[in-house]
């Protein structure tokens, strides 16, 4: 694991913290490549059961995709640099694990559109928020335009991303961006204890019901609710779901494995 994304595993939650506190963490290639691959990498281990993503220093979760870097580029090295954000949003979209943004300062730019990918955004009470990319005379590239959207509705993602107005913690819970604001110092606390709650439910019902919330957003409701019904169905032949309900029948807490 390069220096740039550090890695650190309680039990079966990855901590992963993007690490250019200097550069207030923006996303330049390596750091891109880097979190694509450790996703990657995570996703053939079974024994991962949620990822938190963070950013190193007291400023910024990630303050943007990065700007020197970018400065230089024409037309073809924007797609692939866009094709490469792209790629680690859908890697998170598709990880079997919930992925939660522990949003611990600016997330702006690509640092905002980092954040929703992924299931759910927790914040520090000094978030700032925003998609500031018009500022720099272009639009969000890493899916911000269309998760933004999806997330908070398309008025307000309108509003932000044609503005480029930075939105405070406060307000981003209002309109729905973040699912909950905390004290700085209890955040990563917050998370972790969220991401244990999890960790201790069934693996395969937490990967189903991730890959479900995800696929069905495009589909009719027909179409999503059948799918729905054939992975309840799957889920009846598991271990874990005997295991759920015996263990309930027998007043204990039920011990899953995955299987
Ligand atoms: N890309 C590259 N470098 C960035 C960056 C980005 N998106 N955001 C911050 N940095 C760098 C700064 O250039 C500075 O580097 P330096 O010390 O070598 O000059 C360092 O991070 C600290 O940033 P600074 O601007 O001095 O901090 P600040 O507290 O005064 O301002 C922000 C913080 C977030 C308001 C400001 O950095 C900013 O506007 N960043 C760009 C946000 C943006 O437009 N993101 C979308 C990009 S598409």
């Amino acid at each position: 694991m390069s220096d740039i994304l550090l890695r650190e595993r309680d039990a079966g939650t990855v901590t992963l913290t993007l690490n250019r506190p200097d550069k207030l963490n923006a996303l330049n290639e390596a750091l891109v490549t880097a979190l694509h691959d450790a996703i990657v990498e995570l996703d053939r281990d079974a024994s991962v059961r949620v990822v938190i993503l963070t950013g190193a220093g007291e400023k910024a979760f990630v303050a943007g995709a990065d700007i020197a870097a970018m400065a230089g580029m024409g037309p073809i090295a924007a797609k692939a640099f866009a094709d490469l954000g792209h790629a680690v949003g859908e890697r998170i979209e598709r990880a079997h694990f919930p992925v939660i943004a522990a949003v611990n300062g600016f997330a702006l730019g690509g640092g905002c559109e980092l954040a929703l990918s992924c299931d759910f955004i927790y914040a520090s009470e000094k978030a700032k928020l925003g998609q500031p990319e018009v500022n720099l005379g272009i639009i969000p590239g890493f899916g911000g335009t269309q998760r933004l959207a999806r997330r908070v509705g398309v008025a307000k993602a309108r509003e932000l991303v044609y503005t480029g107005d930075t939105i405070d913690a406060a307000e981003a819970l209002r309109i729905g961006l973040v699912n909950a604001v905390v004290a700085p110092a209890e955040l990563l606390t917050k998370v972790r204890d969220v991401a244990k709650k999890i960790e201790g439910k069934g693996p395969l019902a937490i990967a189903q019901a991730k890959r479900l919330v995800y696929r069905g957003e495009d589909l009719s409701l027909q179409v999503a609710n059948e799918l729905e019904a054939q992975a309840f169905s799957a889920l009846f032949g598991s271990n874990d779901q005997k295991e759920g309900m015996t263990a309930f029948v027998e007043k204990r807490k039920a011990s899953f494995t995955g299987t």
